[in-house]
């Protein structure tokens, strides 16, 4: 059977560490979207790492992990990856497994990220810039090139042309990028890639599950970020939710059973675009103090607000979620209140629902309060050591969305997660 495992807001909730944390109990880690707009940072032996491509099962010896068909990849990125992946001890040639469906992000695709971000002047998307809208377009434009065709004698020639349909790109959109050091990245990594284990995904992955192993499918970004679903257009390229596993890995939907989704104690978000509950004041400053809220691929101050309950029961139905993960309650343990948003203020009327336009309507969250704990909560280990205000706050997320939080992550650390009894 498979599993999912995903963010509910928009990105960074702690899925790295938590994927990292539940990796031991299966057998296969895979990614089934997104590229190197990721950033899912673990600590290994006290030690932080950040990866961008590689699933986070990596640092597990017998967990396999694949990038599967629905990711795009930065050739590039993933060198880089592995070597740091190397430094730590791990053979990432033995458990690294690449799908020969995945689309392969390429130097132009950078370029056109940037092209397309400036055209867009105030209303830019706020693109981590890796090229990932390009590569998605020319996968649904059927022109990308996969990982599968580095194996293919016309690969440069086909290499060529999309470029060149890429530069006349480039010049009406009047953008000029010098990309030659960057080509010379890419084809050296092109050459490290080929010794990979380049396998069918789909076969690969069904084999596992027919063998009775156990996967795990890893979401990037968020589902507030979801191509379809999401806060569009200010959104990223990819489906990340759970139906984007079947899509983006081959797997049929009656072999997924858990949909763990990961959700902060509050709320932050990246980039450009709507989020109803974000702080302004001295509050949001507090949050992304202690929380530490800065991009973990671009190191972007992250705007903080409180969390956003209308959002998550919008995810929560979305995805299919059975059980949920509450990250960084740790953060919220010095504030003296605490706010969670339980209807939206829409165009004076009062909604649960999440607006078709979010950027095109007034809205004003409506905050329910709760007492803060007050309480250093980081070196605890069991749900009964925990506070009862926390646990009243808690509970009222539970019986508002429907789904338990089943855990609870209160430090970076791998040992920092309570499991609630
Ligand atoms: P991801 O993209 O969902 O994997 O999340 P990121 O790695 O981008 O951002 C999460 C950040 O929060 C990282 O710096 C983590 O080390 C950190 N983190 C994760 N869980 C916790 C937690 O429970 N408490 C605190 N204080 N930090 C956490
Ligand atoms: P993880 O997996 C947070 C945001 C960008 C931008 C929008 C589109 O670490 O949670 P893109 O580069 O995809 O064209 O950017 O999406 N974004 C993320 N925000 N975490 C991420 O990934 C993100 N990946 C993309 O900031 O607003
Ligand atoms: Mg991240």
């Amino acid at each position: 059977m498979v599993d999912v495992l995903l963010g509910l807001q928009w990105g960074d909730e702690g899925k790295g560490k938590i994927v990292d944390y539940f990796a031991p109990n299966y057998d296969v880690i895979a990614r089934f979207q997104g590229g190197p707009n990721a950033g899912h940072t673990l600590y290994v032996n006290e030690k932080k790492v950040v990866l961008h491509q590689i699933p986070s099962g990596i640092f597990h010896e017998n967990t396999v992990n694949l990038i599967g068909n629905g990711v795009v990849l930065d050739p590039v990125t993933l060198k880089r990856e592995c070597e740091t992946v190397k430094a730590f001890g791990i053979d990432y040639r033995k458990n690294l497994f690449i799908s020969e469906r995945t689309h392969l992000i390429l130097p132009t695709h950078r370029a056109l990220d940037k092209a397309s971000e400036l055209s867009k002047g105030n209303d830019k998307i706020g693109s981590t810039l890796k090229g990932i809208g390009p590569a998605y377009m020319d996968k649904t434009g059927r022109n990308g090139l996969r990982v599968g065709d580095l194996l293919d004698k016309s690969f440069t020639t086909q290499y060529i042309r999309l470029r060149l349909k890429h530069q006349k790109m480039l010049d009406s959109l009047n953008f000029h990028e010098d990309i030659t050091a960057w080509e010379e990245e890419f084809f050296e990594a092109l050459e490290f890639m080929k010794e990979f284990k380049i396998v069918n995904g789909e076969y690969f992955i069904n084999e596992k599950i027919s063998q009775g192993k156990k996967v795990l499918a890893e979401g990037a970004q968020g589902s507030m970020l979801d191509v379809d679903f999401g806060t569009f257009p200010f959104v990223t390229s990819s489906n990340t939710i759970s139906a984007g596993v079947c899509t983006g890995l081959g797997v049929a939907p009656q072999k997924i059973k858990d949909v763990i989704g990961v959700t902060k104690a509050y709320c932050t978000r990246v980039g450009s675009g709507p989020f109803p509950t974000e702080l302004h004041d001295e509050t949001g400053e507090e949050l992304r103090r202690i929380g530490n809220e800065f991009g973990a691929t671009t190191g972007r101050p992250r705007r903080c607000g409180w969390i956003d309950l209308v959002a998550l029961n919008f995810a929560c139905m979305i995805n299919g979620v059975t059980k949920l993960v509450m990250t960084k309650a740790d953060v919220l343990d010095a504030f003296d209140e605490l706010k969670v948003c339980t209807s939206y203020m829409v165009n004076g009327k009062s909604s649960k629902e999440i607006p078709f336009q979010m950027t095109r309507v007034s809205i004003t969250p409506e905050l329910k309060s709760f007492k803060g704990w007050k309480t250093a909560t980081d070196k605890f280990r069991t749900s009964g050591e925990l506070p009862g205000t926390m646990k009243e706050y808690v509970s009222f997320i539970n019986s508002y969305l429907g789904v338990n939080i089943n855990y609870i992550s209160n430090g970076p650390g791998r040992e920092q997660l309570i499991e609630i009894q």
